[in-house]
């Protein structure tokens, strides 16, 4: 582990409590986001990313009992390092949406609908940097001016229903930008917007990210994404990280069948993989469907879906293959 990781994430195990007994939802994961850093988490939807974001904010919803075992250390910007998970909510709360902030797949979940965008960043900002009202308006209007709302000063005194989509997610961007985050977490920010204000939005959130060194959890099932915002990579299935290292390995000496699958999904690469075989490879679907939740299984977890399964497969849990920085969870020899 790499002390110097702005976000360790040690064994993390997080447990939906039921009566029948707890269900198992995050299998003990470990990722590091270093500083500077984009960490793409991908995975099939229901693989558990959205659990591990809302755990490391701890913002699980409040209508289930959770339990999160486990280390998330956050090292904030006097290098002294927090373990989120048992700090007091309010220290907590005062890192959230300062230190660390997060972005969600829709915006409305976390904007006021009866307030206008301007008040709410400029509260958000006042609220964490202890700005004065007419400071705290200025810096709203700066943060909506950065990134990019055409007419930001009209836009400043608008309601959320009267923002598009992509307008929506930018407001979403300038609130959590405002306080200069160490840590951005994004869980598919850009999934609900169509392809053009998609990558409008992650230009303007590398951008930002260039601008303020900042390190980023970016939460996507886009392969094709990751290809040009993350550095490195970690693959989801059924709770557990079962690949992991930098993009560029990890797409070119593909280790996990589960990762091989998620690739061979991706409409370029199929195209590329056809060049160089000189065959065609279909654009398909991984066949099968993600376990459920609450079978713990006996062998790998993707055994049931997987071409390359053999009887080991099924009798033990695989463990980590290959060197840190590219490994992958699996029975399988490492190969290239
Ligand atoms: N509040 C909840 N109650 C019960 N199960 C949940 C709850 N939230 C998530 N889950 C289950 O946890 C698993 C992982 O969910 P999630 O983290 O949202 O997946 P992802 O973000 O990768 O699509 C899914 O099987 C989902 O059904
Ligand atoms: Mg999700």
């Amino acid at each position: 582990m790499n002390s110097l990781a702005t976000l360790s994430v040690r064994n993390l195990q997080t447990s939906l409590l039921q009566k029948k007994g707890p269900l198992n939802l995050v299998r003990g994961i470990d990722f590091e986001v270093m500083p500077g850093e984009t960490l793409a988490l991908v995975g099939e939807s229901g693989s558990g990313k959205s659990l591990t974001a809302l755990s490391i904010m701890r913002l699980l919803a409040r209508n289930a009992q959770w339990q999160c075992q486990g280390e998330v250390l956050f090292k904030d910007n006097q290098g002294l390092e927090h373990n989120l998970l048992t700090l007091p909510e309010k220290t907590m709360r005062t890192l959230r949406g300062h230190r660390i902030a997060m972005i969600f797949q829709e915006p409305m979940t976390c904007l006021n609908p009866v307030i206008t965008i301007g008040q709410q960043i400029s509260e958000s900002v006042s609220l964490h940097l202890g700005l004065d009202q007419s400071s705290a308006n200025a810096s709203a209007l700066r943060a909506l001016e950065q990134v990019e709302i055409p007419a930001a000063q009209q836009r400043f005194h608008e309601y959320p229903h009267q923002l598009s989509g992509g307008m929506r997610q930018r407001v979403m961007i300038a609130m959590a930008m405002i306080c200069k985050p160490q840590l951005l977490i994004a869980d598919e920010p850009t999934t609900a917007l169509d392809v053009t204000i998609q990558a409008q939005i992650l230009n303007l959130m590398a951008r930002l990210q260039k601008d303020t060194g900042m390190s980023m959890l970016f939460i996507t099932h886009n392969l094709g994404v990751v290809a040009h915002h993350a550095q490195r990579l970690a693959v989801m299935y059924a709770g557990q990280i079962v690949e992991q290292g930098s993009v560029a390995d990890v797409f070119a000496h593909t280790q996990h069948p589960y990762t091989k699958g998620l690739l061979a999904c991706l409409p370029g690469r199929a195209r590329q993989l056809s060049r160089q075989t000189g065959q065609r490879v279909a654009l398909l679907d991984i066949p099968g469907q993600a376990p459920s939740m609450a079978i713990t299984p006996t062998g790998c977890s993707f055994a049931p879906r997987c071409h390359s399964c053999f009887e080991k497969c099924l009798q033990s849990l695989p463990e980590w293959r290959g060197l840190p920085a590219h490994t992958s969870l699996c029975h399988l020899e490492a190969h290239s």
